[in-house]
């Protein structure tokens, strides 16, 4: 299995009407292992798989078990890591845009015309099912794996991790929606069954999301970057809403493409800021219409946009379930010294 020897190529494998199907000879091998670890019902998909002290659904495990086995960084790749629903479609355009700007005038970047899921692709998805060429004229690799479960040469030959996450409440909300407009392959979105939100909510609590327990995942990162802060940048979707300029200037120091004095002045930061803000991205054809390749469910591009607010939780949260998961985030990251400010009104 190669993930790094093609040029760069935006476009899929397949077709957009092809469905996703694990390619029997290549993830044949990790039946014995898979079929010996617990499951339980998940969000979506049916099965979540618990390995390596997270869950996971069949796609990205056997993703990940690949990936685990067979990857091999370039030394100067950045690694975009998340939970699921904390940024990780802003972190990409953001990185992307940042590492392109010289290849690229403003009219012309990728961004305005593919996806930003499709400008940086996934190592446990789109890379390890090998439905992308790894595009090898940026360095930059989306994950979701948690820190503990990266493959070894990640760690390493060092390379460097951009990691965002999401006040909890925030990332429930943005999870639960995105999982309703979400449908197993071949399953009509009208004929699959409900989510319950009250359901889903239970089940965030207790762990089980897809890459979760959120909180684990979350401080995973966060104890890794107090260890190595010359290797992993640890930034919150919150900050990076508040504050994008100063954001974006560290992300760039970090990944090695500073802005220089001259591009500072003419505002190269604020335009990438503006280029990839929620509402320009939201509302570009590609990103508004058609659907996400490369995926185990159906996922239409809108998807990934849909509010992009601080504290949407207040609108759906009863005060039992804001209590509840306060609660979990407040034992979980107790002594660790991370802590989220949500103060901001949605
Ligand atoms: P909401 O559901 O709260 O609106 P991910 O990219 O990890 O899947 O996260 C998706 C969340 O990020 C969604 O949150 C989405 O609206 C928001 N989002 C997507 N693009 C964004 C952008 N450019 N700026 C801010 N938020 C964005």
């Amino acid at each position: 299995m190669d993930y790094s020897s093609s040029k760069m190529n935006l476009s899929p494998k397949s077709n957009e009407k092809e469905e996703y199907s694990s390619d029997p000879k290549v993830f044949e091998e990790y039946k014995p292992l898979i079929s010996s670890l617990p499951r339980r019902k998940g969000w979506v998909l049916n099965q979540f798989y618990h390995y390596q002290g997270f869950w996971h659904n069949l796609f990205y495990l056997e993703g990940l078990l690949s990936a685990q086995e067979h990857f091999k960084p370039q030394p100067n790749d950045i690694f975009l890591s998340s939970v699921p629903k904390s940024g990780t479609t802003w972190l990409k355009a953001l990185s992307f845009a940042i590492v392109t700007r010289s290849s690229f005038d403003a009219s012309k970047n990728p961004l305005l015309t593919t996806t930003p899921h499709e400008c940086v692709h996934s190592l446990e998805g789109d890379l390890a099912h090998n439905l992308f060429h790894r595009n090898l004229d940026t360095p930059l690799i989306g994950t979701h794996v948690p820190y503990t479960s990266l493959p070894k040469p990640v760690i390493d030959y060092g390379c460097k991790i951009i990691y965002i996450c999401r006040e909890p409440k925030d990332a429930f909300v943005s999870l639960w929606h995105f999982c309703c407009k979400a449908s197993p392959k071949g399953v009509e979105l009208s004929a699959r069954e409900d989510l319950d939100f009250e359901e889903a909510f239970k089940l965030f609590c207790e762990g089980i999301s897809v890459f979760g327990p959120y909180w684990d995942h979350v401080l995973g990162y966060w104890r890794a970057s107090l260890e190595f802060p010359d290797r992993i940048l640890f930034l919150k979707y919150e900050n990076l809403k508040n504050e994008p300029v100063f954001y974006v200037k560290e992300m760039a120091k970090f990944m090695g493409y500073p802005f220089s004095l001259e591009e500072e002045t003419k505002g190269m930061i604020e335009n990438i800021v503006d280029l990839c803000s929620f509402e320009n991205l939201s509302k570009l054809e590609v990103n508004k219409s058609g659907w996400l390749h490369g995926r185990p469910y159906l996922i239409e591009k809108n998807a990934f946009f849909r509010k992009g607010v601080i504290g949407d939780w207040k609108n759906y949260l009863k005060p039992m379930m804001v209590a509840r998961l306060d609660e979990i985030t407040e034992r979980k990251f107790r002594s660790s010294g991370l802590t989220f400010n949500v103060s901001s009104d949605a």
